[in-house]
């Protein structure tokens, strides 16, 4: 019994650290405030720099492990995030302030799409 238990315990532990081997949630918060900053910038050159940081943060967020009935999702939203960061990338280069602001609305679109598909509401759960 007592066997068991510390083989329970050894299991449980190690799937809470392959569970901490990536922190979505940690990576959300950081995104938060890039996207933050990329939002409230003035100029081409501010706009740069935050949006190279959200690109590489979305890059870490694709290597999470994820639940095999979220992957497939998630996948698809980190994907689409990536092009609207090389639209806003190539805007900003080309000296397009706005287009690249406009673009950056895409990206609070995103947003709130995938984190709604995230939370399916009870009529979806039933009749989904
Ligand atoms: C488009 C693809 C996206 C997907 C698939 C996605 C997915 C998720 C998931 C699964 C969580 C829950 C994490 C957890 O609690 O363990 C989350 C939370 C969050 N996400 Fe996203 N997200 C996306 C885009 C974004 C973007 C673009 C932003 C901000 C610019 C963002 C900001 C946040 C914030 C602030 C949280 C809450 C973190 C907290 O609990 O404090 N997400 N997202």
């Amino acid at each position: 019994m007592k066997k068991l238990l510390t083989i329970g315990l050894g299991l449980l532990l190690s799937t809470q650290l392959f569970a901490a081997d990536f922190d979505l949630k940690a990576t959300m918060k950081q995104m938060k405030q890039t996207f933050k900053q990329a939002a409230q910038a003035q100029t081409i050159e501010e706009m740069q720099q935050p949006i190279i940081d959200l690109n590489q943060l979305v890059e870490q967020a694709k290597q999470g492990d994820y639940p095999p009935e979220k992957k497939d999702i998630y996948l698809e939203g980190f994907n689409k995030l990536t092009v609207a960061l090389e639209k806003i990338e190539t805007d900003l280069q080309a000296g397009q302030f706005e287009a690249a602001k406009e673009s950056l609305k895409q990206i609070d679109g995103l947003r709130e799409e995938y984190h709604d598909k995230r939370n399916p509401s009870i009529w979806q759960r039933l009749f989904g």
